[in-house]
Formats: C-alpha cells, structure tokens, sequence
C-alpha cells in the first residue's frame, strides 16, 4: 500500500502530525519535496517535535525515513535537526536515507535567496532556507546532486569554497546515500508514505505563482520524489485546516480583514497557535475557501480529505466558509490563474451554526456534535470527497477515523 499525505491549502495544515498518525502502520516515509523551509510538527506524549527535512516516521523507533529525489537538502540543517531529535531521545542511526539524486542547498545559494528577495519590488515573503535558488541551480544545469559529492571527477570541479564546506559533511552523508528507484523495486510489498510538504497553492504549477515555494507539492510529486510512477500510488489524502492560513505574500481572497470580520484573524491566530515553525511569523488567517479546497481535490485526485483544527472552531456561535468568489458583479467558483483577480475578489460566504462544546476527547465521528457533522457534510458535498479523518487537537490520540 502506498499512500500520498499532502496540503490541499497554502501549506502547515497539518501534515505533520496526519504523517506520524499513519505511520503507525507504514514501514517505510518518504519525503517528496521541499527542503528545510517546511516546518512539521508533532506533537506525542509531553513531547513536541519540530521537523524541516526529516520526514514525520521519525519519531516511531523502527520506521526507515527517506528524504526523497525531489528534495533539496541543506547538509548544516540536516545535522543540526538530527542533533536536536537526538537530544529529543530519537535515535536515527541507520535509518534515514537520502535519495542520491537529490540536490544540495549550498550557503552561497541561501545568499542568493535572501539577497533576490530584497531586491525584489514585491518580495515572496520566503523562508530563507536558499529552496528557490537552488531549485534554480538544479533547472539551470549547474546544481549538485548527493551523488555528484561521491563522483571523484565532478567533485573536483567544484570551487574551494564548496568543497571546503562539504566537506564537513560528506563522510556523515556517505551511509546515508541511496538509490531511490531500485530500493523501491525492491519494497513493492512494504506499506509507505509519501510525506509531502508546502501545499497544493504553493505548489510552483498549481499554485498562486509567483507566490509560490519552487517545489512540486502536488500529488504528482510523490512519483518522482518518490521514486515510483503514477500507478503505484493507491491513496492520496488532502489535509486541510478548518479555516485557511497563509505565511508570506501573496493572494488570499478569503483572508480575514478587520474592517469586515472584527477580530477573527487574532482569535484564530491565538486559538490555532497559528505562528510559523520555521520563521516564527504570525501566520495570515481566513475563512475555509472552499473553491481553492475543490481545486486541490481535482488536481491532485484527492481520494480522502483530512480535516484538522475543528477544535479551533470549538466557542464559535456561527462558522462562514468561502463558497465563491466575487469580483464587481461576476460571482464565480473556480480557482483562477490571474493573480490580479484573485487579489480583488472578494469571498461569498455562508454561515453554519457552531457547537459551543469542546471537542476535545471525541475520539469517534458518531460522538462529534450534530453541527459539527453538517460543517463537514456541506465540505464533502460542495468537494466532491470524503473526509476520511478528522483531526481536534495537535496530539497524536486527538484524531478521529471514520
Ligand atoms: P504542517 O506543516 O502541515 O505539518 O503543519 P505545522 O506543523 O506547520 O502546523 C500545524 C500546527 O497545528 C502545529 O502546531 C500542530 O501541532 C497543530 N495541529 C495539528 N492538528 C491540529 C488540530 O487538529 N487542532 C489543533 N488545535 N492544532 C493542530
Ligand atoms: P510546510 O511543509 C507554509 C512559503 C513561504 C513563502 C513561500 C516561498 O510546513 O507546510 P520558500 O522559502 O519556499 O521559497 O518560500 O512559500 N512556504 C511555506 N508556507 N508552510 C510551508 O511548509 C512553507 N514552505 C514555504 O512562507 O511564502
Ligand atoms: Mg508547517
């Protein structure tokens, strides 16, 4: 069984802590794209971890974890998490793997990620990890790839300055070398996640481009980061959040505004923890836009939604979802490439009665209150697709299976 776990919204939706909820029953977790501008979260016991590159099977003592080809890794952070994991009482010895065609985030082009960031008219808002600049090396033909660290002709090429900094890291990298697409020929019968990271709208195809990470965050980028084709993906989940958020620049038609919604962004923001794991900055919040939701479903052949963060709806009298776009007199419900149109639409919303009861400890869907289950049949009808778990708290027990 090989299953994709990926964010159907703008990213953090919760991925983190669906992956280490399934990884309970997988063997193997590849992470398939991104580098160390993800940040995913899970939270067990008294314990919370903060991972970047390490895919979320970590934190189970026997899962194999792979950082997949379509990654770009950071060697510095890539041993600086694996410290703090280690210091966390996880041993990872001997388990994680790195594909060896994924490529290398280097220092000079995290330099070149902040300093085109600056000097961009309207910044991305991005993360700084260097994920756009070498994702442009890696376009461009001139980036390096872990195996190319190993070949004795390629490494020679390579400046002083390079070689002076990888060197710190090659002979702790050299048992973690993998090739991706014969390991998993030879693991046809193991059960396996594919761990995406960012989401669908942040996706550099699918998403509001060019506010965008360089990665491809979309189902279709388990195959490749995966090291497997299309047919051998059984199951793609969509995780989502109860409302929608946002770090960094770019549209998002259905962002809480004051002058409209009073205080919702800081009530959500507080109630949700909505703050960025790897840049500590306040996440933008917003109603659930149910159109963006669809899209990801239609485009990455969504099978089952996971729904997180219902909890953070607990004290709410009404809940308003976005289930159209208004721009002047046009009203329309699809999600649009222009980024102009996207800016000035504004959301049409319909409200819900909310269920005033803490959902906490509702470990079964025939418990959760009757509102709660109408919010969640209006998304299963108006997506076209089953939400199959339902997430009301960041602990690993706070999740519900239907
Ligand atoms: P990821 O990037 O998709 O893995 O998500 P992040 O870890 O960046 O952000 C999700 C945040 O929400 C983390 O702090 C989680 O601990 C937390 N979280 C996950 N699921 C839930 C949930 O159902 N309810 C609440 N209240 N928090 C959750
Ligand atoms: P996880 O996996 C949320 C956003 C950045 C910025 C844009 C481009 O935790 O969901 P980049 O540094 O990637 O070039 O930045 O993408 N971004 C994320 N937002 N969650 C993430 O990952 C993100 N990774 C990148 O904030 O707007
Ligand atoms: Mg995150």
């Amino acid at each position: 069984m090989k299953s994709v776990v990926l964010g159907a919204q703008w990213g953090d939706e919760g991925k983190g802590k669906i992956v280490d909820y399934l990884a309970e029953s997988a063997d193997i977790v590849i992470r398939y794209s991104g580098g160390a501008n993800a940040g995913h979260t899970i939270v067990t016991g008294d314990t919370t971890y903060k991972l970047h590159l390490v895919p979320s099977g970590i934190i189970y003592p026997d899962k194999i974890v792979i950082l997949g080809t379509a990654m770009v890794v950071d060697p510095e952070a890539l041993f600086t998490e694996l410290q703090v994991i280690s210091d966390q009482g996880i041993s990872w010895q001997g388990r994680i793997f790195i594909s060896d065609r994924a490529h290398l985030v280097l220092p000079e082009y995290k330099h070149e990620d902040t300093s085109e960031e600056s000097s961009r008219h309207k910044p991305l808002g991005t993360t700084g990890r260097g994920i756009g600049s070498t994702y442009a090396h890696k376009a461009k033909r001139d980036g390096i790839r872990l195996a190319d660290i190993f070949d004795t002709e390629r490494y020679a090429l390579l400046t002083e300055g390079q070689k002076t900094f990888l060197e710190a890291y090659r002979e702790k990298l050299r048992p973690m070398l993998l090739d991706l697409v014969s390991f998993m020929a030879d693991h046809k019968d193991s059960t396996i996640l594919f761990e995406g990271a960012q989401g669908t709208l942040l996706d550099i195809d699918l998403g509001t481009y060019p506010y965008v990470s360089s990665g491809i965050s979309a189902a279709a980028g388990a195959c490749v980061g995966g090291g497997v084709g299309p047919r051998d993906l059984d199951r793609i989940y969509g995780v989502f959040k109860a409302y929608s958020t946002r770090v960094g620049n770019g549209p998002f038609p259905s962002e809480f505004h004051k002058e409209r919604d009073g205080d919702l962004e800081e009530v959500i923001r507080e109630t949700g923890r909505e703050y960025g794991v790897t840049t500590g900055r306040p996440r933008r919040c917003g109603y659930l836009d149910l159109p963006a939701l669809k899209y990801a479903c239609q485009a990455n052949s969504i099978d089952t939604l996971v729904l997180t963060h219902l909890d953070v709806y607990d004290a709410f009298d009404t809940i308003q979802v976005c289930t159209a776009y208004r721009r002047g007199e046009k009203v329309f419900d699809n999600f649009p490439a222009s980024i102009e149109t996207l800016e000035r639409a504004e959301p049409v919303l319909e409200a819900f009665s909310g269920w005033k009861t803490s959902l906490a400890g509702i470990r079964n869907y025939d418990d959760l209150p009757e509102a709660a289950k109408q919010y969640i049949r209006y998304i299963e009808e108006y997506t076209g697709t089953s939400i199959g778990i339902i997430s009301v708290g960041y602990r690993r027990e706070d999740t519900i299976t239907r």
